[in-house]
């Protein structure tokens, strides 16, 4: 069976669940919920990454133990997906004792290799993103991501002997073009590691850092971040036991943001190296969400959190939005005018319509009994059925792409012409001649299938409308095939793909309409 390992990063937990946290996460619940449709077994890890000065820093602010506030923060990360409904399969913190061992066994193996060697270094080091910059990354003295001048910082430390595995990660990405996508990331791994490869700091002193896991042959020095983080990728898969490692890891699919690219596609695969490990399978990078008012930060108020916006539009609305509106791997402007104008339009008026007038117009025919369908279809109920074929091709294609965004406009571009379909075929006009009665109840059986379509390929993407279709329709989920995640997950359910025409048996009832999304009021502006 097809295998498929999603993660999203380990979130630090110095802040609150955001949009950006949220868009990878659905992100990677998406893709969970589609490799599992068609039938692969599935993984998806997320957790926290608690450890290093920034949280330490942020604990003292807060006047806590750092352990006490990373159980907080973390707690929250957790509930918030739950709440969400991310179907994760496991949830990973880096203070997890497993977690802390398998990172010492990990750093012992590279140390008795000899990757591991004791230094001075002197360099600019950012806290923000918790590495050492060079000069030329700089940008006028500072961080670009921070928009902060650096610490200098000269100690005795541990170092990791990357540079050792230049060559070899460049060879990797050069054969592996897939390795890291969408291009432009590995374009720019590549013209990074054209210039020479320094090695990396991975510890700090406990005289300057207690917050972290303590080094194996030194217990002066602690480790931390990404020498830590980053592992957790395996650890989980060791703890979850049986052939997880094994089976799960070579199939890995990381998802990040640009902010994390170089510790993943650069510290990331040379520890893999070091510690003889196979390199993932992908790694999936996508762009930033922007504000219209600039860089979303808690000064400026402008914070979007993904359980007021569930509370307001609903989830399914809102992850309809990330995905439809970001192209993967380019940066995404994020509004609520483009939110609500997008809800407005595409949910309550073409997929929300579709539905209520399809089964107001069953309902009001037929008292919600479906009519049978005749071996002689129409044209226009041929190229119905054609046209969604055809959308369910393009979303294959354009899924294994990561495009989200073209996978829904393929499903809205159906649904698009199911609504043309209804005003060709006028079945409220036939209506009225009672000899072509039953032509209207072939339409609406035709239409009646493409409800039952999207039911299936809008689940991946919005979940809690797929279902509230099926009740709808009466599709009941039984005799579908039960497939055990391996490590007690969720357990897999395969939706039969029957043939258009064959599913609804003569006497099948269907509800009367609901309306899925209501239309939202755009808010008064100033
Ligand atoms: N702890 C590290 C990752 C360790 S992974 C082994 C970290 N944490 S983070 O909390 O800063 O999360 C960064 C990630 O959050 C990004 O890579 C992305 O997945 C998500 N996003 C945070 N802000 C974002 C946007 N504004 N836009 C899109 N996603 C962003 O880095």
């Amino acid at each position: 069976m097809e295998r498929i390992y999603i993660t999203t990063p380990l979130y630090y937990v110095n802040a609150e669940p955001h949009l950006g946290h949220t868009y990878t996460t659905v992100v990677a619940d998406t893709l969970k919920r589609y490799y599992q449709s068609i039938g692969c077994e599935t993984f998806l890890l997320t957790g926290t990454d608690e450890h290093g000065d920034k949280i330490a820093q942020a604990a003292q602010a807060s006047g806590m133990d750092p352990k006490a506030y990373a159980d907080r923060v973390s707690r929250l990360f957790r509930s918030t997906w739950d709440t969400c409904g991310i179907a994760y399969d496991y949830f990973i913190r880096t203070t997890d004792s497993y977690h802390k061992e398998f990172v010492q066994k990990i750093l012992q193996k590279i140390y008795d290799a000899g990757d591991i060697y004791f230094g001075e270094y002197g360099g600019f080091y950012c806290y923000g993103c918790e590495r050492f910059y060079t000069e030329k990354e700089l940008v006028d003295g500072k961080c670009p991501d921070h928009q902060k001048e650096p610490d200098y910082i000269s100690e005795k430390n541990y170092f990791f002997r990357m540079s050792r595995y230049r060559d070899q990660l460049i060879d990797a990405i050069e054969s592996r073009t897939d390795l890291i996508r969408p291009e432009r990331y590995r374009t720019e791994v590549l013209a990074f590691l054209r210039e020479p490869l320094e090695d990396l700091c991975i510890s700090r002193p406990i005289s300057r850092l207690q917050w972290g896991i303590p080094l194996p042959f030194d217990t002066n020095y602690v480790t931390y971040v990404w020498f830590d983080a980053l592992l957790n990728y395996v650890s989980a898969l060791e703890h979850c036991g049986g052939d997880a490692v094994q089976n799960l890891w070579p199939k890995a699919n990381h998802l990040i943001a640009k902010d994390i690219l170089k510790p993943h596609a650069v510290y990331w695969p040379t520890m893999l190296m070091a510690a003889g490990l196979p390199l993932y399978e992908h790694l999936n990078v996508h762009g930033y969400w922007v504000m219209d008012s600039g860089k979303m930060s808690k000064s400026l108020g402008n914070v979007v959190r993904p359980l007021e916006m569930k509370d307001r539009f609903g989830m399914d609305a809102f992850r309809y939005f990330l995905l439809r509106e970001m192209a993967f791997g380019q940066d995404a402007k994020f509004s609520l005018e483009a939110l609500i104008t997008r809800i407005n339009a595409d949910l309550a008026n073409n997929l929300g319509n579709l539905v209520s007038r399809i089964l107001a117009m069953q309902q009001k025919y037929f008292d919600g009994v479906v009519h049978p369908l005749g071996p002689e279809w129409a044209k226009e109920d041929q190229d119905l059925k054609n046209k969604f074929a055809h959308a369910e091709i393009e979303l294959t294609g354009y899924m294994a792409d990561l495009q989200f965004h073209r996978a829904l406009e393929a499903v809205w571009s159906a649904i698009d012409h199911a609504n043309r379909y209804i005003v060709q075929t006028a079945p409220y006009t036939l209506y009225k001649d009672e000899a072509n009665r039953s032509r209207v109840g072939e339409v609406l059986h035709h239409l009646l299938e493409v409800l039952r379509t999207l039911s299936r390929l809008l689940g991946p993407f919005m979940p809690d409308t797929a279902r509230d279709l099926k009740t709808l329709l009466g599709v009941v989920d039984s005799g579908l095939e039960q497939v055990p995640s391996s490590m007690g997950g969720n357990s897999l359910l395969r939706i039969p793909n029957q043939e258009w025409g064959k599913y609804f048996q003569s006497g099948h009832v269907v509800q009367g309409p609901k309306i899925l999304f209501p239309r939202i009021e755009m808010p008064v502006t100033e």
